[in-house]
């Protein structure tokens, strides 16, 4: 397995690989992987010769008060991982070697950021979204994986995929989850024990949603008002609970099939997300 460092070093051995034939499947993460990570390696796999992974917390992407400093990393034990799940090549930046000092250049996205994630986390999308396009630029795959727990990262990727023409085909992969329902996430280990048992009411509130539809309740707000009520129940401190239509995130009153219920709350100070297609 190759591990790159440079961005020129991993841009050009991406192109001798295009060059020589190979499709490249890439998995961009922020690092201390877990297996909802490998199952995008593994979807990465199946559809390309070589898959290549990106391990950069990207500081572009965190707020001033948010868990940037403390954020978990483990570079040895995702390579361990990586290797593990037959990745060709690794691309590990320093922060450097991704931002130049003056860097002044950025990708924003102004209408599917702007709500859930982008209210209560503003320029967050803007990070993501410049992050993601310098990543392509460097390695050049024909397909990426991204995963359906960022519901709205990955629509808004899509966004910038279909708006700025990157070459490059996405797949969604669904959210893995933790035997009794946790959706996993790096931000897991912040968790203490008792608000780890906590943070289980975000995965019931959205089986809440689910059960609620498919029992045949279809007003938005009876549905929310239920999750809300799961959250609290478990002295959760709500973000937002909101329902959306799947493509423009906008909020519906009348809910249908296809439509996501999303989460994002507060278990003492860690924010998770979670959500559900109904
Ligand atoms: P990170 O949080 O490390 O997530 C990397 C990818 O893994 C994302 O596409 C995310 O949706 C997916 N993922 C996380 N938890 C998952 C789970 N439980 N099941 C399935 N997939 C899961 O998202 C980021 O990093 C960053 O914003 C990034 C896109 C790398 C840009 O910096």
């Amino acid at each position: 397995m190759r591990i790159f460092k440079d961005a020129d070093e991993m841009q050009r051995w991406s192109m001798e690989q295009r060059i020589s034939g190979n499709t490249i499947g890439f998995v961009p993460t922020m690092g201390y992987l877990h297996n909802g990570h490998l199952s995008l390696i593994e979807e990465a796999r199946a559809e390309c010769d070589l898959v290549v992974v990106s391990v950069f917390v990207n500081p572009a992407q965190f707020g001033p008060k948010e868990d940037f400093g403390s954020y978990p990393r483990d570079a040895r034990g995702d390579l361990e991982m990586c290797e593990g799940a037959g990745v060709a090549a690794v691309f590990m930046p320093t922060l450097d070697a991704m931002y130049a000092k003056d860097a002044s250049v950025g990708v924003n996205e102004t209408s599917l950021s702007l709500g859930l994630c982008g209210t209560s986390r503003p320029g967050h999308f803007r990070g993501v979204c410049t992050v993601v396009a310098k990543l392509l630029n460097i390695i050049q795959p024909q397909v990426m994986v991204l995963g359906q727990k960022d519901y709205q990262q990955a629509a808004v990727l899509t966004r910038m995929i279909r708006d700025l023409n990157f070459p490059v085909e996405l797949k969604i992969a669904p959210i893995m989850r933790e035997p009794d329902g946790l959706a996993m996430s790096s931000r897991n280990i912040y968790l203490t024990k008792e608000q780890r048992s906590q943070a289980l009411a975000i995965g019931a509130a959205l089986t809440k949603a689910h059960d609620c539809f498919y029992a045949g309740e279809s007003s938005a707000d009876e549905i929310k008002r239920q999750m809300r009520a799961e959250l609290q129940e478990n002295a959760l401190d709500i973000d937002y609970v909101e329902i959306v239509n799947g493509l423009e995130l906008r909020p519906v009153q009348s809910v249908e099939m296809g439509n996501v219920a999303l989460i994002a709350a507060f278990c003492g100070k860690t924010r998770l997300i979670d959500n559900c297609i109904l």
